[in-house]
Protein backbone atom coordinates (compact mmCIF):
# COMPACT_ATOMS: atom_id res chain seq x y z
CA UNK A 1 0.00 0.00 0.00
CA UNK A 2 1.18 3.40 -0.67
CA UNK A 3 1.46 6.03 2.33
CA UNK A 4 2.75 9.33 2.29
CA UNK A 5 5.03 9.39 5.72
CA UNK A 6 4.71 13.28 4.71
CA UNK A 7 1.44 13.08 6.86
CA UNK A 8 3.45 12.12 9.82
CA UNK A 9 6.48 14.64 9.11
CA UNK A 10 3.74 16.93 9.17
CA UNK A 11 2.56 15.92 12.39
CA UNK A 12 5.62 16.82 13.86
CA UNK A 13 6.38 19.73 12.25
CA UNK A 14 3.06 21.37 13.08
CA UNK A 15 3.63 20.29 17.04
CA UNK A 16 7.60 21.63 16.74
CA UNK A 17 9.11 18.62 17.39
CA UNK A 18 11.53 19.31 14.11
CA UNK A 19 11.94 21.60 11.36
CA UNK A 20 10.66 18.64 8.70
CA UNK A 21 8.61 19.25 5.50
CA UNK A 22 5.14 20.01 6.17
CA UNK A 23 1.85 18.87 4.04
CA UNK A 24 -0.89 20.67 4.05
CA UNK A 25 -3.94 19.65 2.25
CA UNK A 26 -2.97 20.23 -1.19
CA UNK A 27 0.64 21.01 -0.96
CA UNK A 28 3.81 19.58 0.03
CA UNK A 29 6.97 21.86 1.17
CA UNK A 30 10.59 20.59 1.09
CA UNK A 31 13.82 23.28 1.75
CA UNK A 32 17.14 23.44 0.08
CA UNK A 33 19.92 24.82 2.22
CA UNK A 34 22.64 25.93 -0.10
CA UNK A 35 26.25 26.57 1.64
CA UNK A 36 28.00 28.90 -1.21
CA UNK A 37 30.98 29.23 0.46
CA UNK A 38 32.55 25.82 0.13
CA UNK A 39 32.52 25.20 -3.48
CA UNK A 40 33.53 21.34 -4.32
CA UNK A 41 35.63 20.42 -7.44
CA UNK A 42 34.69 21.70 -10.88
CA UNK A 43 31.82 19.22 -12.82
CA UNK A 44 33.91 18.03 -16.15
CA UNK A 45 32.26 18.70 -18.90
CA UNK A 46 33.05 15.14 -19.97
CA UNK A 47 30.74 14.49 -17.38
CA UNK A 48 28.10 14.22 -19.40
CA UNK A 49 29.74 11.96 -21.96
CA UNK A 50 28.16 9.98 -24.91
CA UNK A 51 28.97 6.36 -25.95
CA UNK A 52 28.78 5.04 -29.15
CA UNK A 53 28.94 1.17 -30.09
CA UNK A 54 28.76 -0.77 -33.17
CA UNK A 55 25.03 -2.03 -31.91
CA UNK A 56 22.01 -1.81 -33.09
CA UNK A 57 20.93 1.15 -35.22
CA UNK A 58 23.49 3.22 -32.95
CA UNK A 59 26.24 3.62 -35.88
CA UNK A 60 24.91 2.77 -38.93
CA UNK A 61 21.89 5.43 -39.82
CA UNK A 62 21.99 6.48 -36.74
CA UNK A 63 25.30 8.42 -37.61
CA UNK A 64 26.73 6.80 -40.45
CA UNK A 65 24.44 6.43 -43.66
CA UNK A 66 27.26 7.03 -46.74
CA UNK A 67 27.95 9.73 -48.94
CA UNK A 68 25.05 7.98 -51.53
CA UNK A 69 22.37 8.00 -48.91
CA UNK A 70 19.48 9.85 -49.47
CA UNK A 71 19.49 10.85 -46.33
CA UNK A 72 20.89 14.29 -46.22
CA UNK A 73 24.36 14.57 -44.88
CA UNK A 74 28.00 15.53 -45.32
CA UNK A 75 30.81 13.21 -45.86
CA UNK A 76 28.12 10.47 -44.67
CA UNK A 77 27.43 11.90 -41.32
CA UNK A 78 23.83 12.33 -41.13
CA UNK A 79 22.82 16.17 -41.00
CA UNK A 80 19.99 16.05 -38.59
CA UNK A 81 21.92 13.78 -35.88
CA UNK A 82 25.15 16.40 -36.47
CA UNK A 83 23.17 19.12 -36.06
CA UNK A 84 21.63 17.58 -32.79
CA UNK A 85 24.49 16.58 -31.38
CA UNK A 86 26.47 19.49 -31.77
CA UNK A 87 23.39 21.58 -30.22
CA UNK A 88 23.89 19.45 -26.80
CA UNK A 89 27.15 20.13 -26.78
CA UNK A 90 28.52 16.55 -26.52
CA UNK A 91 31.79 16.68 -24.73
CA UNK A 92 33.18 13.54 -25.08
CA UNK A 93 32.44 9.93 -27.33
CA UNK A 94 33.39 6.74 -26.27
CA UNK A 95 34.09 4.21 -29.24
CA UNK A 96 34.01 1.62 -30.28
CA UNK A 97 32.27 -0.62 -27.49
CA UNK A 98 31.50 -2.18 -25.01
CA UNK A 99 31.87 -5.65 -25.66
CA UNK A 100 32.68 -4.93 -29.34
CA UNK A 101 35.63 -3.40 -28.36
CA UNK A 102 37.06 -6.64 -27.67
CA UNK A 103 36.77 -8.43 -30.50
CA UNK A 104 37.71 -5.40 -32.76
CA UNK A 105 40.42 -5.16 -34.77
CA UNK A 106 41.18 -1.70 -35.97
CA UNK A 107 42.88 -2.54 -38.97
CA UNK A 108 39.39 -3.83 -40.31
CA UNK A 109 38.27 -0.11 -40.24
CA UNK A 110 40.72 1.96 -42.09
CA UNK A 111 41.64 2.31 -46.19
CA UNK A 112 39.11 2.06 -48.66
CA UNK A 113 35.95 1.32 -47.39
CA UNK A 114 34.67 -1.18 -50.94
CA UNK A 115 37.98 -2.86 -49.42
CA UNK A 116 37.33 -3.04 -45.82
CA UNK A 117 36.34 -6.75 -44.63
CA UNK A 118 32.95 -7.61 -43.30
CA UNK A 119 32.54 -9.26 -39.83
CA UNK A 120 29.79 -10.82 -37.75
CA UNK A 121 29.39 -8.72 -34.96
CA UNK A 122 29.02 -11.82 -32.48
CA UNK A 123 27.44 -10.26 -29.43
CA UNK A 124 24.95 -7.88 -31.00
CA UNK A 125 22.66 -10.03 -33.46
CA UNK A 126 24.76 -11.77 -34.91
CA UNK A 127 24.78 -9.08 -38.14
CA UNK A 128 27.31 -8.46 -40.41
CA UNK A 129 29.35 -5.18 -39.69
CA UNK A 130 31.43 -4.19 -43.27
CA UNK A 131 33.35 -1.64 -41.19
CA UNK A 132 32.30 1.40 -43.62
CA UNK A 133 32.52 3.20 -40.29
CA UNK A 134 36.81 3.03 -38.56
CA UNK A 135 39.12 5.43 -36.78
CA UNK A 136 39.03 8.06 -39.13
CA UNK A 137 34.85 8.28 -39.26
CA UNK A 138 34.52 8.32 -35.34
CA UNK A 139 37.81 10.76 -34.98
CA UNK A 140 36.77 13.09 -38.18
CA UNK A 141 33.22 12.40 -36.54
CA UNK A 142 34.22 13.46 -32.76
CA UNK A 143 36.34 17.01 -34.60
CA UNK A 144 32.88 17.63 -36.30
CA UNK A 145 30.35 17.60 -33.07
CA UNK A 146 33.15 19.09 -31.09
CA UNK A 147 33.73 16.90 -28.41
CA UNK A 148 36.92 14.52 -26.81
CA UNK A 149 37.13 11.15 -28.00
CA UNK A 150 37.66 8.02 -25.80
CA UNK A 151 38.94 5.19 -27.87
CA UNK A 152 38.07 1.76 -26.12
CA UNK A 153 41.19 -0.87 -26.88
CA UNK A 154 40.83 -4.24 -26.93
CA UNK A 155 42.74 -6.29 -24.02
CA UNK A 156 40.61 -9.39 -24.29
CA UNK A 157 41.25 -10.97 -27.87
CA UNK A 158 43.78 -8.00 -29.16
CA UNK A 159 47.60 -7.71 -28.24
CA UNK A 160 49.55 -4.87 -26.89
CA UNK A 161 51.80 -4.49 -29.92
CA UNK A 162 47.85 -3.88 -31.95
CA UNK A 163 47.13 -1.68 -29.00
CA UNK A 164 50.52 0.25 -29.60
CA UNK A 165 50.25 0.19 -33.19
CA UNK A 166 46.70 1.54 -33.26
CA UNK A 167 47.90 4.36 -31.32
CA UNK A 168 50.62 5.70 -33.74
CA UNK A 169 48.59 4.93 -36.63
CA UNK A 170 46.23 7.99 -34.68
CA UNK A 171 48.25 9.87 -33.15
CA UNK A 172 51.99 9.92 -34.81
CA UNK A 173 53.91 12.75 -36.29
CA UNK A 174 57.05 11.19 -37.39
CA UNK A 175 56.93 9.58 -40.56
CA UNK A 176 56.54 5.97 -39.75
CA UNK A 177 55.13 3.49 -42.30
CA UNK A 178 52.18 3.70 -39.88
CA UNK A 179 52.35 7.52 -40.21
CA UNK A 180 52.55 7.37 -43.81
CA UNK A 181 49.79 4.67 -43.94
CA UNK A 182 47.44 7.30 -42.55
CA UNK A 183 48.24 9.83 -44.21
CA UNK A 184 47.67 7.79 -47.35
CA UNK A 185 44.38 6.77 -46.22
CA UNK A 186 43.58 10.84 -46.31
CA UNK A 187 44.42 12.04 -42.81
CA UNK A 188 47.58 14.40 -42.57
CA UNK A 189 47.74 15.27 -39.21
CA UNK A 190 48.00 13.44 -36.06
CA UNK A 191 44.47 13.14 -34.15
CA UNK A 192 44.83 13.94 -30.15
CA UNK A 193 43.13 10.82 -28.45
CA UNK A 194 43.04 12.35 -24.92
CA UNK A 195 41.07 8.53 -23.35
CA UNK A 196 42.12 5.30 -24.10
CA UNK A 197 40.13 2.41 -22.98
CA UNK A 198 42.64 -0.53 -21.99
CA UNK A 199 39.73 -2.89 -22.58
CA UNK A 200 35.83 -3.02 -21.47
CA UNK A 201 34.39 -5.30 -18.61
CA UNK A 202 37.56 -7.69 -18.64
CA UNK A 203 35.25 -9.02 -15.52
CA UNK A 204 32.56 -10.62 -18.25
CA UNK A 205 32.38 -10.21 -22.51
CA UNK A 206 36.09 -8.74 -22.27
CA UNK A 207 37.42 -12.16 -21.16
CA UNK A 208 36.10 -13.42 -18.50
CA UNK A 209 38.52 -12.41 -16.12
CA UNK A 210 39.61 -12.63 -12.19
CA UNK A 211 40.19 -9.04 -10.95
CA UNK A 212 43.81 -10.47 -10.32
CA UNK A 213 44.47 -11.38 -14.00
CA UNK A 214 42.59 -8.55 -15.09
CA UNK A 215 45.31 -6.17 -12.96
CA UNK A 216 48.18 -7.99 -14.52
CA UNK A 217 47.05 -7.16 -17.69
CA UNK A 218 46.50 -4.00 -17.42
CA UNK A 219 49.81 -3.40 -16.11
CA UNK A 220 51.12 -5.26 -19.45
CA UNK A 221 48.48 -3.91 -22.18
CA UNK A 222 49.20 0.31 -20.44
CA UNK A 223 53.07 -0.38 -20.90
CA UNK A 224 52.38 0.08 -24.65
CA UNK A 225 49.92 2.87 -24.34
CA UNK A 226 52.26 5.42 -25.19
CA UNK A 227 51.52 9.17 -25.62
CA UNK A 228 53.78 10.89 -28.34
CA UNK A 229 56.72 12.75 -26.55
CA UNK A 230 55.02 16.09 -24.61
CA UNK A 231 51.91 14.60 -24.63
CA UNK A 232 49.44 13.04 -22.25
CA UNK A 233 47.06 10.23 -22.93
CA UNK A 234 44.41 9.36 -20.22
CA UNK A 235 44.36 5.41 -19.41
CA UNK A 236 41.33 3.72 -18.28
CA UNK A 237 41.28 0.70 -16.39
CA UNK A 238 38.64 -1.93 -17.33
CA UNK A 239 36.73 -1.42 -13.75
CA UNK A 240 33.91 -3.12 -11.60
CA UNK A 241 30.50 -4.08 -12.56
CA UNK A 242 28.31 -2.48 -10.39
CA UNK A 243 28.92 -3.15 -6.44
CA UNK A 244 32.21 -5.48 -7.09
CA UNK A 245 33.89 -3.54 -4.69
CA UNK A 246 36.54 -6.53 -4.60
CA UNK A 247 37.01 -5.67 -8.00
CA UNK A 248 38.16 -2.33 -7.76
CA UNK A 249 40.28 -3.05 -4.48
CA UNK A 250 42.21 -5.71 -5.98
CA UNK A 251 42.81 -2.99 -9.35
CA UNK A 252 44.17 -0.27 -7.38
CA UNK A 253 45.84 -2.38 -5.42
CA UNK A 254 48.01 -3.80 -8.08
CA UNK A 255 47.72 -1.85 -10.88
CA UNK A 256 47.10 2.36 -9.71
CA UNK A 257 50.16 3.38 -10.89
CA UNK A 258 49.51 1.85 -14.52
CA UNK A 259 45.96 3.98 -14.59
CA UNK A 260 44.71 7.42 -14.61
CA UNK A 261 41.14 6.39 -14.14
CA UNK A 262 39.29 3.42 -13.85
CA UNK A 263 35.61 2.59 -14.54
CA UNK A 264 32.70 1.06 -12.95
CA UNK A 265 29.64 0.21 -15.17
CA UNK A 266 26.03 0.33 -13.81
CA UNK A 267 22.36 0.17 -15.82
CA UNK A 268 19.27 1.26 -14.54
CA UNK A 269 16.73 -1.86 -14.60
CA UNK A 270 13.32 -1.80 -13.93
CA UNK A 271 13.58 -4.71 -11.29
CA UNK A 272 16.94 -6.32 -11.95
CA UNK A 273 18.54 -8.31 -15.25
CA UNK A 274 16.02 -10.93 -15.26
CA UNK A 275 13.01 -8.38 -15.23
CA UNK A 276 14.52 -5.65 -17.20
CA UNK A 277 10.92 -4.02 -17.69
CA UNK A 278 9.46 -1.96 -20.63
CA UNK A 279 10.45 1.43 -21.42
CA UNK A 280 6.32 2.84 -21.88
CA UNK A 281 2.76 1.57 -20.13
CA UNK A 282 4.66 1.05 -16.54
CA UNK A 283 2.42 1.44 -13.73
CA UNK A 284 3.71 4.01 -10.27
CA UNK A 285 5.07 1.01 -8.89
CA UNK A 286 7.25 0.25 -12.11
CA UNK A 287 7.96 4.02 -11.91
CA UNK A 288 9.04 4.25 -8.07
CA UNK A 289 11.30 0.60 -8.65
CA UNK A 290 13.25 2.43 -11.29
CA UNK A 291 14.04 5.51 -9.88
CA UNK A 292 14.40 3.75 -6.67
CA UNK A 293 17.57 1.69 -9.21
CA UNK A 294 18.62 4.60 -10.54
CA UNK A 295 18.85 6.34 -6.87
CA UNK A 296 21.64 3.74 -6.42
CA UNK A 297 24.23 5.31 -8.37
CA UNK A 298 25.18 7.15 -5.29
CA UNK A 299 25.88 4.19 -2.51
CA UNK A 300 27.94 2.89 -5.62
CA UNK A 301 30.28 5.96 -6.40
CA UNK A 302 30.62 6.62 -2.19
CA UNK A 303 31.86 2.81 -2.08
CA UNK A 304 34.06 2.64 -5.01
CA UNK A 305 35.49 5.57 -4.06
CA UNK A 306 36.01 4.88 -0.51
CA UNK A 307 38.26 1.77 -1.45
CA UNK A 308 40.00 4.12 -3.86
CA UNK A 309 40.88 6.33 -1.52
CA UNK A 310 43.00 3.59 0.59
CA UNK A 311 44.72 3.41 -2.23
CA UNK A 312 44.84 6.68 -3.61
CA UNK A 313 44.16 9.35 -0.93
CA UNK A 314 45.04 12.13 -3.02
CA UNK A 315 42.53 11.46 -5.89
CA UNK A 316 44.79 11.30 -8.38
CA UNK A 317 42.86 8.16 -10.21
CA UNK A 318 39.66 9.20 -11.62
CA UNK A 319 36.29 7.09 -11.35
CA UNK A 320 34.60 7.46 -14.74
CA UNK A 321 31.26 5.73 -14.97
CA UNK A 322 31.34 4.96 -18.47
CA UNK A 323 28.60 3.08 -19.02
CA UNK A 324 25.38 3.96 -17.41
CA UNK A 325 21.38 4.40 -18.05
CA UNK A 326 18.12 2.40 -18.34
CA UNK A 327 18.24 -1.23 -20.09
CA UNK A 328 14.73 -2.15 -20.89
CA UNK A 329 12.91 -4.99 -22.97
CA UNK A 330 13.87 -4.10 -26.50
CA UNK A 331 10.95 -2.77 -28.46
CA UNK A 332 8.54 -5.20 -29.75
CA UNK A 333 9.36 -5.88 -33.60
CA UNK A 334 12.91 -4.44 -33.24
CA UNK A 335 15.89 -6.48 -34.41
CA UNK A 336 17.08 -9.03 -31.52
CA UNK A 337 20.34 -7.85 -30.31
CA UNK A 338 19.96 -4.22 -31.22
CA UNK A 339 18.78 -2.73 -27.97
CA UNK A 340 16.34 0.10 -29.11
CA UNK A 341 13.91 1.27 -26.33
CA UNK A 342 11.54 3.87 -26.29
CA UNK A 343 12.30 7.04 -24.02
CA UNK A 344 10.22 8.90 -21.52
CA UNK A 345 9.63 11.23 -19.09
CA UNK A 346 11.07 8.61 -16.34
CA UNK A 347 14.25 8.39 -18.25
CA UNK A 348 14.33 12.05 -18.08
CA UNK A 349 14.17 11.73 -14.57
CA UNK A 350 16.48 8.86 -14.24
CA UNK A 351 19.51 11.44 -16.48
CA UNK A 352 18.53 14.65 -13.90
CA UNK A 353 18.90 12.20 -10.89
CA UNK A 354 22.04 10.62 -12.04
CA UNK A 355 23.78 13.91 -13.19
CA UNK A 356 22.67 15.29 -9.56
CA UNK A 357 24.59 12.25 -8.34
CA UNK A 358 27.71 13.11 -10.43
CA UNK A 359 27.86 16.38 -9.31
CA UNK A 360 27.82 15.25 -5.40
CA UNK A 361 31.31 13.38 -6.42
CA UNK A 362 33.32 15.38 -8.24
CA UNK A 363 36.14 14.51 -6.41
CA UNK A 364 36.23 11.29 -7.90
CA UNK A 365 34.19 11.06 -10.90
CA UNK A 366 35.52 13.07 -13.98
CA UNK A 367 33.69 11.48 -16.65
CA UNK A 368 30.67 9.71 -17.37
CA UNK A 369 29.00 8.04 -20.73
CA UNK A 370 24.84 7.73 -21.07
CA UNK A 371 24.62 4.59 -22.90
CA UNK A 372 24.24 5.06 -25.82
CA UNK A 373 24.09 8.05 -27.65
CA UNK A 374 21.49 7.45 -31.13
CA UNK A 375 19.17 4.49 -30.99
CA UNK A 376 20.31 2.14 -28.55
CA UNK A 377 19.47 2.10 -24.41
CA UNK A 378 18.87 5.34 -23.21
CA UNK A 379 19.50 7.48 -26.08
CA UNK A 380 19.64 10.91 -26.81
CA UNK A 381 18.59 10.24 -30.36
CA UNK A 382 16.29 7.84 -32.33
CA UNK A 383 15.91 7.75 -35.87
CA UNK A 384 13.81 5.49 -38.21
CA UNK A 385 15.01 6.04 -41.96
CA UNK A 386 15.35 9.49 -42.26
CA UNK A 387 13.40 10.58 -39.60
CA UNK A 388 14.86 11.85 -36.40
CA UNK A 389 13.06 13.08 -32.55
CA UNK A 390 14.96 14.17 -29.38
CA UNK A 391 14.17 12.19 -26.49
CA UNK A 392 13.19 13.53 -22.82
CA UNK A 393 17.00 12.01 -22.41
CA UNK A 394 18.12 14.74 -24.69
CA UNK A 395 15.97 17.23 -23.42
CA UNK A 396 17.61 17.12 -19.87
CA UNK A 397 20.71 17.00 -21.45
CA UNK A 398 20.63 19.88 -23.00
CA UNK A 399 18.67 21.60 -19.99
CA UNK A 400 21.70 20.32 -17.87
CA UNK A 401 24.89 21.85 -20.34
CA UNK A 402 25.14 25.21 -17.88
CA UNK A 403 26.54 22.66 -15.97
CA UNK A 404 29.29 21.54 -17.91
CA UNK A 405 32.51 23.39 -16.44
CA UNK A 406 30.68 24.42 -13.20
CA UNK A 407 31.46 24.36 -9.72
CA UNK A 408 29.38 22.66 -7.39
CA UNK A 409 27.76 24.05 -4.21
CA UNK A 410 26.66 21.51 -1.61
CA UNK A 411 23.18 21.65 -0.75
CA UNK A 412 21.53 20.32 2.29
CA UNK A 413 17.87 18.74 1.24
CA UNK A 414 15.24 18.67 3.62
CA UNK A 415 12.45 16.31 1.47
CA UNK A 416 9.50 14.50 2.24
CA UNK A 417 9.41 10.94 1.14
CA UNK A 418 7.52 9.55 -1.76
CA UNK A 419 6.79 6.09 -0.17
CA UNK A 420 5.40 3.61 -2.75
CA UNK A 421 5.49 -0.51 -1.84
CA UNK A 422 8.37 -0.95 -0.44
CA UNK A 423 10.24 1.97 -2.19
CA UNK A 424 11.13 4.81 -0.14
CA UNK A 425 12.41 8.05 -2.21
CA UNK A 426 13.20 11.41 -1.63
CA UNK A 427 10.22 13.41 -3.30
CA UNK A 428 12.78 16.13 -4.33
CA UNK A 429 16.43 15.75 -5.50
CA UNK A 430 18.40 18.84 -6.66
CA UNK A 431 22.07 20.19 -6.96
CA UNK A 432 23.48 23.65 -7.31
CA UNK A 433 26.67 25.07 -9.08
CA UNK A 434 28.32 28.07 -9.96
CA UNK A 435 28.45 27.94 -13.77
CA UNK A 436 31.35 29.53 -16.46
CA UNK A 437 29.36 32.47 -16.94
CA UNK A 438 29.44 33.16 -13.47
CA UNK A 439 25.75 33.00 -12.69
CA UNK A 440 24.20 30.25 -9.87
CA UNK A 441 21.92 27.17 -11.47
CA UNK A 442 19.90 25.39 -9.70
CA UNK A 443 18.60 21.55 -11.00
CA UNK A 444 15.85 20.59 -9.17
CA UNK A 445 13.64 16.82 -9.71
CA UNK A 446 10.27 16.09 -8.35
CA UNK A 447 9.86 12.65 -8.21
CA UNK A 448 6.52 12.01 -7.05
CA UNK A 449 4.33 10.88 -10.12
CA UNK A 450 1.67 13.10 -8.58
CA UNK A 451 1.86 15.56 -6.16
CA UNK A 452 3.52 18.93 -6.64
CA UNK A 453 5.52 21.07 -4.40
CA UNK A 454 6.49 24.00 -2.26
CA UNK A 455 10.36 24.05 -2.45
CA UNK A 456 12.14 27.00 -0.16
CA UNK A 457 15.26 27.66 -1.21
CA UNK A 458 16.78 30.44 0.55
CA UNK A 459 19.05 31.93 -2.71
CA UNK A 460 18.06 35.39 -3.42
CA UNK A 461 17.10 36.91 -6.97
CA UNK A 462 15.28 35.76 -9.91
CA UNK A 463 14.85 32.33 -11.38
CA UNK A 464 14.73 31.74 -15.46
CA UNK A 465 14.93 28.72 -17.06
CA UNK A 466 13.11 25.43 -18.46
CA UNK A 467 10.50 22.75 -16.79
CA UNK A 468 10.50 18.72 -18.85
CA UNK A 469 7.52 17.35 -17.34
CA UNK A 470 4.68 15.31 -19.09
CA UNK A 471 0.99 14.22 -18.15
CA UNK A 472 1.27 10.50 -17.74
CA UNK A 473 4.13 9.03 -16.75
CA UNK A 474 5.29 7.23 -20.01
CA UNK A 475 4.84 10.46 -21.94
CA UNK A 476 7.27 10.52 -25.04
CA UNK A 477 7.53 11.79 -28.06
CA UNK A 478 7.48 9.48 -31.84
CA UNK A 479 7.95 10.01 -34.88
CA UNK A 480 4.64 11.19 -35.17
CA UNK A 481 4.95 13.83 -32.51
CA UNK A 482 8.17 14.59 -31.83
CA UNK A 483 7.50 17.65 -29.92
CA UNK A 484 4.98 15.70 -27.31
CA UNK A 485 7.17 16.54 -24.53
CA UNK A 486 9.88 18.80 -24.66
CA UNK A 487 11.03 21.85 -22.35
CA UNK A 488 8.90 24.88 -21.56
CA UNK A 489 9.73 28.15 -20.27
CA UNK A 490 9.96 28.01 -16.03
CA UNK A 491 10.71 31.28 -14.12
CA UNK A 492 9.95 32.30 -10.45
CA UNK A 493 10.31 35.65 -9.00
CA UNK A 494 11.46 36.43 -5.21
CA UNK A 495 8.87 36.54 -2.50
CA UNK A 496 8.68 39.07 0.03
CA UNK A 497 11.65 38.18 1.86
CA UNK A 498 13.67 38.36 -0.91
CA UNK A 499 13.90 34.63 -1.79
CA UNK A 500 13.22 31.90 -4.19
CA UNK A 501 10.03 29.58 -3.46
CA UNK A 502 9.50 27.24 -6.78
CA UNK A 503 6.46 25.24 -7.14
CA UNK A 504 7.24 22.03 -8.51
CA UNK A 505 4.74 20.06 -10.60
CA UNK A 506 5.25 16.29 -9.85
CA UNK A 507 7.39 14.11 -11.93
CA UNK A 508 8.86 17.23 -13.56
CA UNK A 509 12.90 18.48 -13.81
CA UNK A 510 13.69 21.78 -13.54
CA UNK A 511 16.58 23.82 -14.63
CA UNK A 512 17.00 27.94 -14.09
CA UNK A 513 19.62 30.09 -13.95
CA UNK A 514 19.46 32.59 -11.04
CA UNK A 515 20.41 36.17 -11.34
O1 LIG B 1 25.90 -0.95 -23.68
C1 LIG B 1 25.66 -2.28 -23.99
C2 LIG B 1 26.68 -3.23 -23.37
O2 LIG B 1 26.56 -3.21 -21.99
C3 LIG B 1 28.13 -2.92 -23.62
O3 LIG B 1 28.58 -3.39 -24.83
C4 LIG B 1 28.81 -3.64 -22.49
O4 LIG B 1 30.02 -3.03 -22.13
C5 LIG B 1 27.78 -3.61 -21.40
O5 LIG B 1 27.61 -4.84 -20.81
Amino acid sequence: MRIWKTALLSLTATIGLSASPALSADKVTASIAADLNNPGPRIEPEIQGQFAEHLGRGIYEGIWVGEDSPIPNTNGYRNDVLAALKELKVPMIRWPGGCFADEYNWRDGIGPRSERPSRINTHWGGVIDDNRFGTHEFLNYSEMVGAENYVAGNMGSGSPREMAEWLEYMTGSKPTTLVKERQANGRQKPWKVKYFGVGNESWGCGGNMRPEYSADLHRRYATFVKPQPGEKIIKVASGANVDDYNFTDVLMREAAGQMDAISIHYYTFVNDWDHKGNATGGDRKEWASTLSNALRMEELISKHSAVMDKYDPEKRVGLYVDEWGTWYNQEKGSTPGFLYQQNTLRDAEVAALTLNIFHRHTDRVKLAAIAQMVNVLQAMILTDGDKMLRTPTYHVFDMYKPFQGATPLPLTINSPRYVEGDKDLPMVDASLARGTDGKLYLALVNLSPDQSVQLATGLKGTATGQILTGPKLDTHNTFDAPNTITPAAFSTKPGRDGTLTFDLPSKSVVVVAIS
